[in-house]
C-alpha cells in the first residue's frame, strides 16, 4: 500500500507538512495537552467495529463481537463500543468491573480468566456474567461457589487449545501443546460430561490461539481442529451449544510494507466452514462469537511526545523522546515495530537516520531503531502510530514516572478522557511504618 493511503486508513495526513489526526493538527493537541499523551480516535473504532459486523453479517447474523477488553480497557473506549452494540471479553475481574462500569448487560460480558481465584469466580457469579473456564479442576470450586451463593447456573464454556498457535511473537501465541491455556482434544469430553454431571445446561465453546495475526491462513490448521473437536462433542453428549467462540488475534499493518488482514480471507478460513457444518448438521443455530482486540483500537490511537535530545555519539544518531517504554512497551517486550513520524516537517531538511530513545534508564528503551525522516529540531513532535491496543494498558509508572493521559478525538473536537497522574499519585497508595516517620 503507498504511504499516503496507508496513512490515510489511520486517518493520518499532512497537510503543508503538518500531521492531522482526523480534522486537528497534531501540534495543536501536542501543546494543549502536554506530551507524552495518548490520542484515541472514535470515528475509526466505530469504523473498524463495523467493518467486522458486517463481514459477519454477510455469512451468518446470529454473530457476536466480543471487544477484548484487555486491548484498551478505557471507559470512553468501552461506551463507544457499547453504543455501536458490542458484547466484550474480560480477562479479569477488573475487566469485568470496567464493562458494568461502562454500561455493558451482563449476558453480553463474557468472563474469559486463567488461573481462576474464589474471588474472580464469585464476582462473575454475583455479576451474572458468563464464564470461560481454563481448566477441568476450575469446575469443582466453581460448582461449589454457585452453590454457596444459591445462584443458578449459567452458561459455561471451556477454552479448547487446538494445538495450532499462531501470533507475532512467541509470548502471544496462545495455543499449542507447552502453552498455558485451555485444554487440550483429550480431556474436551471429560470437561463438558463432568459439567453435565454438575448439572450445568447451558455451553459454549471457545479458542483463542494467538494475537497479531496478519496471515489469514494462520488460522486453518486451528479452526480445522476445533471445529471437529466442537462437532464430536456435540454428538459424542449430545449438546445443543448456546454459542461457539472463535477468539481474537485479528492483525494489523504496523509497517507501511505490510498489507492488511485479507478480511474476505479471514471470513472463509475462520467462520464459513462453520456456518456450512451448522446448516448440514442441524446442530441448532447457536451464536458465532469473534473477540477482536488489537483489529478495533490498535490504528484508533497514536502517542504523541516530544523530541528533548538529539545526540550524535560519532557512531549513532539518538532522538531522545520524552514518551519510553513505560509509555509504550510493545518495542522492548516483544520487539514490535511502531511506525513514526514527525508531527511538522521543516523545508528543505536532510533525511538521517535515528534511533528514538525513551526516557528510561535502560539500553532497552528504544522505540525505534534505525528510522529515516527528515531532520527535526528538539521540542519538535513526533507521532507513534496504531498504540490505540496494548499501549496505555500496558504502560507504567517505571523510574517514578506517572503515567500520560488519554484523549479522545472527535471530528475537530477533542476530550480528556483520563487525567495525566502526578508525583502525588506515586505516594497515593503508600504507606510509611511510624518508626520511619
Ligand atoms: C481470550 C482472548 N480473546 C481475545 C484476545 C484479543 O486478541 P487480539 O487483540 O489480538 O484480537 C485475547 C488477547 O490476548 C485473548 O486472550
Amino acid at each position: 500500500m503507498n504511504k499516503k493511503d496507508w496513512l490515510k486508513r489511520k486517518d493520518l495526513e499532512y497537510k503543508n507538512n503538518e500531521l492531522f489526526y482526523g480534522n486537528i493538527r497534531c501540534n495543536d493537541l501536542a501543546e494543549q495537552y502536554g506530551t507524552p499523551v495518548y490520542v484515541i480516535n472514535e470515528i475509526i473504532i466505530r469504523e473498524r467495529y463495523n467493518v467486522l459486523k458486517e463481514l459477519l453479517d454477510s455469512v451468518y447474523t446470529n454473530n457476536e463481537i466480543h471487544y477484548a477488553v484487555k486491548a484498551n480497557s478505557n471507559l470512553s473506549v468501552l461506551k463507544i463500543l457499547n453504543s455501536e452494540g458490542a458484547s466484550v471479553d474480560c480477562s479479569s475481574a477488573g475487566e469485568v468491573f470496567l464493562s458494568l462500569k461502562a454500561g455493558f448487560p451482563s449476558d453480553k460480558i463474557l468472563y474469559t480468566g486463567n488461573m481462576f481465584t474464589n474471588e474472580d469466580f464469585r464476582y462473575a457469579i454475583e455479576n451474572g456474567v458468563g464464564i470461560n473456564l481454563d481448566s477441568i479442576s476450575q469446575l469443582d470450586r466453581l460448582t461449589r461457589i454457585y452453590e454457596d451463593l444459591g445462584k443458578e447456573k449459567g452458561a459455561i464454556s471451556f477454552r479448547i487449545n487446538p494445538e495450532f498457535g499462531a501470533g507475532h511473537h512467541a509470548h502471544t501465541i496462545t495455543a499449542g501443546r507447552e502453552i498455558k491455556f485451555g485444554i487440550l482434544n483429550n480431556q474436551v469430553i471429560e470437561a463438558y460430561k463432568k459439567a453435565k454431571d454438575y448439572g450445568f445446561t447451558r455451553f459454549g465453546t471457545h479458542i483463542h490461539i494467538g494475537s497479531g495475526i496478519i496471515d489469514a491462513t494462520d488460522y486453518e490448521k486451528a479452526i480445522g481442529k476445533y471445529i471437529d473437536i466442537v462437532m464430536n462433542l456435540a454428538d459424542t453428549l449430545d449438546i445443543k451449544f448456546e454459542f461457539i467462540d472463535f477468539g481474537g488475534g485479528l492483525g494489523i499493518p504496523y509497517n507501511p510494507e505490510q498489507e492488511p488482514l485479507d478480511l474476505d480471507k479471514y471470513k472463509e478460513i475462520v467462520i464459513k466452514p462453520m456456518v456450512d457444518l451448522l446448516e448440514q448438521h442441524k446442530i441448532g443455530k447457536p451464536v458465532i462469537k469473534i473477540e477482536p482486540g488489537r483489529f478495533i483500537v490498535a490504528e484508533a490511537g497514536i502517542i504523541l511526545t516530544q523530541i528533548n535530545t538529539k545526540k550524535d555519539n560519532g557512531y549513532k544518531k539518538f532522538l531522545g523522546v520524552d514518551a519510553g517504554f513505560n509509555t509504550l512497551i510493545r518495542p522492548t517486550m516483544y520487539g514490535s515495530y511502531h511506525h513514526i513520524i514527525p508531527c511538522q516537517i521543516h523545508e528543505n531538511s536532510d533525511v538521517k537516520e535515528y534511533d528514538i530513545a525513551g526516557p528510561i534508564c535502560e539500553s532497552g528503551d528504544i522505540l525505534g531503531k534505525n528510522r529515516k525522516f527528515p531532520e527535526p529540531i528538539e521540542e519538535d513532535y513526533l507521532a507513534i502510530l496504531d498504540s490505540g491496543a496494548y499501549g496505555f494498558v500496558m504502560s507504567s509508572v517505571y523510574n517514578s514516572r506517572p503515567r500520560a493521559p488519554e484523549v479522545l478525538i472527535k471530528g475537530k473536537k477533542s476530550y480528556i478522557i483520563r487525567e495525566a497522574e502526578e508525583f502525588k499519585d506515586l505516594i497515593k497508595k503508600q504507606k510509611v511504618p511510624k518508626h520511619l516517620n
